[in-house]
């Protein structure tokens, strides 16, 4: 698969959802899923696909909603997946059916030419905090909508409101250089934190009737396996696993224990339940 259309100013984000995090994502596929399971459900329960619309997955990764939308809009109906990491995208051709109408495409969402007012839902799970100019991109992705056409997103709230993905960071810090970190408004998973900011976005880039819905939910980063599964999962993603990518093999192993003692305090049976905050963005194309 090649990038059908790209932004220059997006080349960072390329090159990252290209490399190790590409493909740790990939491998990390069905962990995942059961972790976000919580937001999958409230999310296309918001964005409520129906049979015979046109929707459009934006940074689909491996597929997974592209996949639940595309089960909902039959018959009749049909689904694009639009992302930029190769590996991402091919676990998602391998696990769709035949049968489904989706088709994944490798492409930028700030520059690929979707068809002219053809589609009737825009929706992502997480996959839109990561562009350079944002009211750009979404007014590039409006252009694929109709008059009257839904969006339906989740982002990340504010850091201190996700310890899952803090508290991880925190105790990987006591060992190894702690990241710059970021501005809010550059791109990454809480970009979209502040909703005065994506109300602004959003309405610059066309849509109308925005609305922001808090969602509180228990994460489990054990994944119904357990500490050491959770473990895995804040060294395999998010904030923890950028401080230690390129670490050596002793800082990331001492991370890897500070990590597990602190989660410890989580843990019941199985599950190791932190707390997240989502917004629930919904919102008309004018
Ligand atoms: C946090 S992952 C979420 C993946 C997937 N939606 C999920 O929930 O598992 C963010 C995704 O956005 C994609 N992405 C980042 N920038 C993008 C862009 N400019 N156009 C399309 N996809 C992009 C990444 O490649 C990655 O797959």
């Amino acid at each position: 698969m090649s990038l059908l259309a790209t932004d220059e100013r997006n080349a960072d984000q390329v090159a990252y959802w290209n490399g190790p995090p590409g493909e740790r994502w990939r491998a990390r596929q069905q962990d995942q899923d059961t972790l976000l399971a919580p937001v999958t459900d409230v999310l296309l329960q918001r964005a409520a696909p129906a049979a015979g619309e046109r929707a459009l997955d934006i940074g689909c990764g491996c597929g997974t909603t592209s996949i639940e939308l595309a089960r909902r809009v039959m018959p009749g109906g049909r689904v694009v997946g639009v992302d930029i990491s190769a590996p991402m995208l091919q676990r998602a051709g391998e696990r769709a059916p035949a049968d489904l109408p989706v088709d994944f495409i490798m492409a930028d969402a700030t520059a690929y030419r979707f068809d002219p007012a053809a589609a009737d839902l825009l929706f992502s799970r997480f996959g839109v905090m990561f562009f350079a100019e944002p009211q750009k991109s979404f007014a590039n992705m409006r252009r694929g909508l109709r008059r009257g056409a839904r969006l339906a997103f989740a982002c990340w709230r504010e850091p201190r409101k996700n310890p899952w993905l803090m508290l991880p960071l925190e105790e990987a810090c006591r060992h190894v250089p702690r990241p710059p970190a970021p501005g809010p408004e550059e791109p990454g998973p809480f970009a979209f934190a502040d909703e005065r900011r994506v109300r602004g976005i959003l309405d610059q880039a066309g849509f109308r009737e925005v609305r922001l819905e808090p969602v509180d939910l228990a994460l489990d980063i054990g994944v119904g396996r357990g500490l050491e599964a959770a473990v895995e999962t804040v060294t395999g993603m998010g904030p923890a696993s950028r401080a230690l990518e390129g670490q050596p093999p002793d800082l990331r192993t001492a991370a890897a224990q500070s990590i597990r003692a602190a989660l410890a305090r989580f843990q019941v049976g199985n599950t190791v339940a932190l707390p997240g905050a989502v917004w629930i963005v919904s919102a008309m194309s004018a």
